[in-house]
């Protein structure tokens, strides 16, 4: 089965992704996740996406529909969690050609809603593990020992594209190009909304609840 899991900047995909992985057996495509590992391998594609990243912008649709298509053919039976793409109305019409060609199609869009000031409370604060990736937050969920990561001891880092004056901007992006996303699987009659406010156990039994019986 293969879901979309969207929503504004830090709505909470990543976090609830990682549950979805654990405890549902998913596996995961982040756009996001595979452009920061093209800027830390210093590729020509990670040099150029920085840039754009690091402004706020939305990369080009056939790189990213590019670096999906190739996760997707190295794993053909796998089912997936679509977190951060698609973005944009090209790239829902390319996932649904891709998968229609493996016939398995988009399950359900998952859609997480979470209130404008809580999303800007929870970028602001955001920390990342710059080794594995693992999340935290200064003030709700913040490492044992400040700046180490508690699963790999990797040093925790705020992302770049976190800074306020570019959290903006990617509010900007996922106004103008995402947020119509969800008139595009109301239409196919796929678009769930969740409530993505509250404890981050409580938002993930809201998700396992309409996945399983969407299953
Ligand atoms: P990407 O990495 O996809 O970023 P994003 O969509 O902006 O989403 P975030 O990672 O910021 O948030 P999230 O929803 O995963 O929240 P998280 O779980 O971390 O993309 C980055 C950039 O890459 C884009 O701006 C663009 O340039 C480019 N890009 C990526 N995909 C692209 C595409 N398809 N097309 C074009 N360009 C693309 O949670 C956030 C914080 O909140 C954390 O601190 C967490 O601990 C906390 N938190 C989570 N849940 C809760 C809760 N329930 N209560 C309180 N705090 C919570």
């Amino acid at each position: 089965m293969n879901l979309v899991l969207f929503g504004p900047p830090g709505a909470g995909k990543g976090t609830q992704s990682a549950f979805l992985i654990e405890r549902k057996g998913f596996s995961h495509i982040s756009t996001g996740d595979l452009l920061r590992g093209a800027i830390k391998a210093q590729s020509e594609l990670g040099l150029k996406a920085k840039k754009i990243m690091d402004q706020g912008q939305l990369v080009p649709d056939d790189v990213v529909i590019g670096l999906v298509e190739e996760k997707l053919k190295a794993d053909p039976n796998g089912s997936f969690i679509f977190d951060g793409f698609p973005r944009t109305h090209a790239q829902a019409e390319a996932l649904d050609a891709l998968l229609e060609g493996m016939q398995s199609p988009v399950k359900a869009a998952l859609f997480l809603e979470v209130a404008q000031e809580d999303l800007l409370k929870r970028l602001t604060g955001r920390r990342v593990c710059q080794n594995c990736g693992a999340t935290y937050h200064v003030a709700l969920k913040p490492p044992a020992k400040e700046g180490v990561c508690d699963v790999c001891g990797g040093p925790v880092i705020q992302r770049p594209d976190d800074k306020e004056e570019v959290i903006a901007k990617r509010l900007e992006a996922y106004e103008r190009s995402t947020a119509p996303l969800k008139a595009y699987y109301q239409g196919q009659g796929k678009f769930v909304s969740v409530d993505g406010e509250g404890p981050v156990e409580e938002v993930y039994r809201r998700l396992e609840r309409q996945i399983d019986s969407a299953s």
